[in-house]
């Protein structure tokens, strides 16, 4: 286990989980490298089909790059005042039974525990998405050189949140079937 995590003070895992949310506006502060490594060694933790762990992370804190995924994909824009952003890549070829479901499922719960550590340790995050859009895909692979066979899953900018950005209830007892559907 990452030595920070068993020395420091976190929120419990239900606090976390109840106030995550999607952050969109940061205050345009770095994000330091430490920082980046406790979200990384989250990502890392997760769960994956037969323990592949069929994921890779880029991660940009280079302005002009950061800036160049904003400006292609639409719905990323909020990257523009992020520190940084990680870039959750799946690797079918790693994968169980070679499987791109399993890399994208598997990356999948790599990339909620990017948000969790990040909500967990006062950051911001948002999955913002380039799967399974072909076009966002091919920018993302061209800005970061990602070859064909790797899937960029998402872009996920981190920054220091403002506070406007609050979670939602979204309990709703109409989704739960007892017994059968
Ligand atoms: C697969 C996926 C793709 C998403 N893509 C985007 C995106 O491109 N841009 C964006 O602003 N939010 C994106 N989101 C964030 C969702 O809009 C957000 O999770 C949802 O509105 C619920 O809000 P919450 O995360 O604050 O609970 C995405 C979330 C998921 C899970």
């Amino acid at each position: 286990m990452n030595s920070d995590v068993k020395q420091k003070q976190y929120p419990d895992a239900l606090m976390v989980i109840h106030h995550r949310k999607s952050v969109r506006n940061y205050t345009g502060e770095p994000v330091t490298q430490n920082d980046v490594e406790m979200l990384l060694r989250a990502a890392m933790a997760a769960p994956s089909a037969v323990n592949c762990q069929p994921w890779e992370f880029i991660v940009v804190t280079d302005r002009k790059t950061l800036d160049a995924l904003g400006d292609a994909l639409p719905y990323t824009k909020m990257i523009f005042k992020a520190g940084a952003a990680i870039i959750v890549c799946a690797v079918p070829a790693t994968a169980h039974k070679q499987l791109a479901e399993y890399a994208v499922i598997d990356s999948t719960l790599a990339s909620q525990n990017i948000l969790l550590a990040a909500e967990a340790i006062g950051l911001g995050a948002i999955w913002t998405a380039a799967y399974p859009y072909p076009d966002r895909m091919h920018s993302v692979r061209t800005i970061l050189n990602i070859p064909l066979e790797v899937i960029p899953l998402n872009v996920i900018p981190i920054g220091r949140p403002t506070g406007e950005d609050k979670p939602k209830d979204k309990f709703n007892p109409k989704k739960i079937h007892l017994e059968n559907w």
